[in-house]
């Protein structure tokens, strides 16, 4: 893919150096070097002392690998965001003592509580967009050419902020989720992974529906694709083989109960929150919810292998692989430098891309990847059912902007009740009575 006469090598700063999937992402970073040359690559991070433990480990990677390459890990902005072309952002402001916070005080009103959906998701949005709004600043001062492809949720409602707040930023804000879907598609079809796939899909973030998938060869893959979603959801046979937390193989298995809904597509995991709440919260244990998991699996496995290669020295045997998280960020940059028009999603303003929809909205579409970062391509027009549910999920996203901006206790109480999953207007009174109290140190004082 390089060309002869371009021998650009990239800076890469990953924002959230501390972050679960960090590792992955460097792992892919060092295996695609043919594909995406590094000079540097840094981490930053606000906890010092958190980054360490992945940094160490990825210091001891990049010597082994590739001991050209630059590292660096700092809790200094300008050292960090200083000549930088591409910045992987993936905070999470509050950390999981405040995700777990957003996850069990819904529940204990008897509301789904998630981390990116419902009053849990609108919390946390509250926190990370003054974050993320942060780190494009860092950016656009230390280095105003750069790029940042950014994960930090939740994605939908930081997308409407960075949209208001920062129109000309050279900020894309993206999502993993429809990847790894994709990647299972390709499984259930037998091909190789999601780029051999060819696809139309919108919605808004973990709100979407893919309306056609095809192969290379333009082949229709929707029957087979719906024929397995309709038994077995998501699941595919590599789950069994190499193991699934609990709570992802009710979430894959739950897709056959949303495909249901509406046969004529196949859905993002996510609706099953707004289609099947109570269920959901049927099967919800408030004392232990996917926070506790979370901790207890991959945080723990990720810093214990860091900790491991760095007791042993070397990171020749590590297990850390690339997935779908950091292969897809990794793609993104590499369609952006080499302008390849890749076709890949990206949550970006509407602007006419789903045709009945608001053109305000911050939409979930297919895009062409390249120079001038992602192209919207036209998905048409939106069905009965759909836009009524995107069009009340976009209110709710835009109320919750709203609230933080003007600091309106009116305005986040009508985000809380107007969101699907939240049955009225008290229990939304109530639980995010309790989130105002949670979320003292990270909110404005409400009006
Ligand atoms: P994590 O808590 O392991 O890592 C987040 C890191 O961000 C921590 O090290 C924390 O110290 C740091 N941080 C918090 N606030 C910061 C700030 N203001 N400035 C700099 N650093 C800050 O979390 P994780 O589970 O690895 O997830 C990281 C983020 O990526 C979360 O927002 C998560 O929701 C998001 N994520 C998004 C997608 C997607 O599809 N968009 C997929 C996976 C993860
Ligand atoms: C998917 C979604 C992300 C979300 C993550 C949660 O990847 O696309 O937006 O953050 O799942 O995963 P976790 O394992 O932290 O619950
Ligand atoms: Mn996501």
């Amino acid at each position: 893919m390089t060309h002869a006469a371009d021998d650009r090598k990239f800076s890469v700063l990953i924002a959230g150096g501390g972050s679960t999937y960090t590792p992955g992402i460097v792992l892919t970073l060092l295996n695609g070097l043919d594909k995406f040359p590094l000079r540097k690559l840094k981490f930053y991070d606000n906890d010092g002392e958190r980054q360490k433990k992945i940094a160490d480990a990825a210091r001891i990677l990049v010597k082994e690998r590739a001991p050209e390459i630059e590292f660096e890990a700092t809790t200094n902005p300008a050292e960090a965001f200083t000549d930088v072309d591409f910045v992987m952002a993936q905070i999470r402001v509050g950390k999981y003592a405040m995700r777990s916070l957003d996850e069990k005080i819904p529940l204990k009103h008897g509301v789904v509580g998630q981390e990116t959906t419902g009053p849990g998701g609108i919390a946390y949005g509250l926190r990370s967009i003054p974050g993320v709004i942060e780190l494009v600043d860092y950016m656009e001062k230390y280095s105003p050419n750069a790029w940042m492809l950014n994960y930090s949720n939740p994605a939908a409602i930081v997308a409407e902020a960075t949209r208001r707040l920062r129109p000309n930023s050279k900020i894309i804000n993206i999502c993993d989720m429809p990847i790894g879907i994709m990647d299972r598609m390709a499984q259930i079809v037998g091909l190789k992974d999601r780029n051999d796939l060819v696809f139309r899909y919108y919605g808004l973030n973990h709100f979407g529906w893919w309306t056609d998938v095809r192969d290379k060869t333009g082949k229709d893959l929707m029957p087979q694709l719906k024929k397995h979603v309709a038994k077995h959801g998501y699941l595919v046979d590599d789950d069994y083989e190499e193991g699934i937390e609990p709570s992802w193989e009710e979430t894959f298995k739950m897709a056959a109960d949303v495909y249901a809904l509406d046969p004529t597509t196949l859905p993002n995991t996510y609706l099953k929150y707004y289609m099947y709440p109570t269920q959901v919260v049927k099967h919800s244990d408030p004392n232990y919810t996917r926070t506790d998991e979370v901790e207890d699996h991959r945080q723990k496995l990720v810093f214990g292998e860091c900790a491991r290669i760095v007791e042993n020295g070397t990171a020749k045997d590590t297990g850390f692989k690339p997935d779908d998280h950091s292969t897809y960020i990794v793609d993104l940059c590499t369609a952006i430098a080499y302008d390849t028009k890749q076709r890949m999603l990206a949550i970006i303003p509407n602007e006419g891309a789903i045709s009945n929809i608001d053109p305000t909205a911050m939409v979930e579409v297919p895009c062409l990847f390249g120079a001038n970062g992602a192209e919207r391509l036209a998905m048409g027009k939106a069905a009965t059912y759909q836009t009524g549910m995107i069009t009340e999920q976009n209110s709710v996203e835009k109320l919750a902007v709203d609230a933080l901006l003007e600091h309106s206790y009116t305005k986040l109480w009508q985000a809380f009740s107007l969101c699907k999953i939240v049955p009225d207007a008290g229990i939304a009174k109530d639980i995010l009575d309790d989130m105002i109290v949670a979320n003292k140190d990270y909110w404005p004082e409400l009006n």
